[in-house]
């Protein structure tokens, strides 16, 4: 059985050590330690931080709800335990952090990278729509594409 829930300190450095093998992490250079210290900042700004629970830490949600462009939520970073994907973790997360930041926003952004396919079917599957790219951003060489989903309606 697994629970979403707040992250805590403590689960981090297991947090980190199941995620920094995924080839996005190392992509970008970030080691278990580099993880574990971007995601205690995150905790320390007070910024939205959840986990899956599943015999631990199984994977993260990290966004912000509200002040993107000034009227959106931000999901920063999304990433499972690359041995607890393709069983619906990840649309769990997704799904708490639109429910959270559609509480507050009536839109809901994120950055993909443009060599990651799979991220971007993902998203595309759960009503993303890409609306643009931002060239060198993070890395010289890679494109970050830019995501928008609108609040449904109430129904
Ligand atoms: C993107 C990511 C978070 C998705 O996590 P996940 O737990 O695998 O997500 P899900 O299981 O909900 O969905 C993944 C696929 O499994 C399939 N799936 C969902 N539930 C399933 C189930 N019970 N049985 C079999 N397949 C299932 C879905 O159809 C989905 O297919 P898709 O890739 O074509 O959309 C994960 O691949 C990841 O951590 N990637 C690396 C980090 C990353 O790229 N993050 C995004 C940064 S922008």
């Amino acid at each position: 059985m697994s629970t979403i829930r707040p992250a805590l300190l403590a689960d981090l450095p297991l947090l980190a050590a199941r995620l920094s093998p995924l080839p996005l992490f190392t992509r970008y250079g970030h080691t278990a330690t580099r993880l574990e210290q971007l995601l205690g900042g995150a905790l320390g700004r007070g910024e939205q931080l959840l986990v899956i629970d599943a015999d631990g830490p199984r994977g993260m949600a990290w966004f912000l709800t509200s002040g993107t462009l000034g009227i959106g939520g931000y999901l920063r970073l999304i990433a499972v335990d690359p041995t607890f994907q393709n069983r619906g973790t990840g649309a769990a997360l997704l799904a708490a952090f639109e429910t959270h930041t559609f509480a507050k926003s009536a839109h809901a952004f994120l950055l993909v990278s443009d060599f990651n396919d799979g991220a971007q079917r993902f998203y595309e599957r759960h009503g993303y729509v890409r609306v643009g790219a931002l060239a060198g951003l993070v890395l010289p060489e890679v494109n970050e594409l830019l995501y928008w989903k609108r609040r449904p309606p109430a129904s």
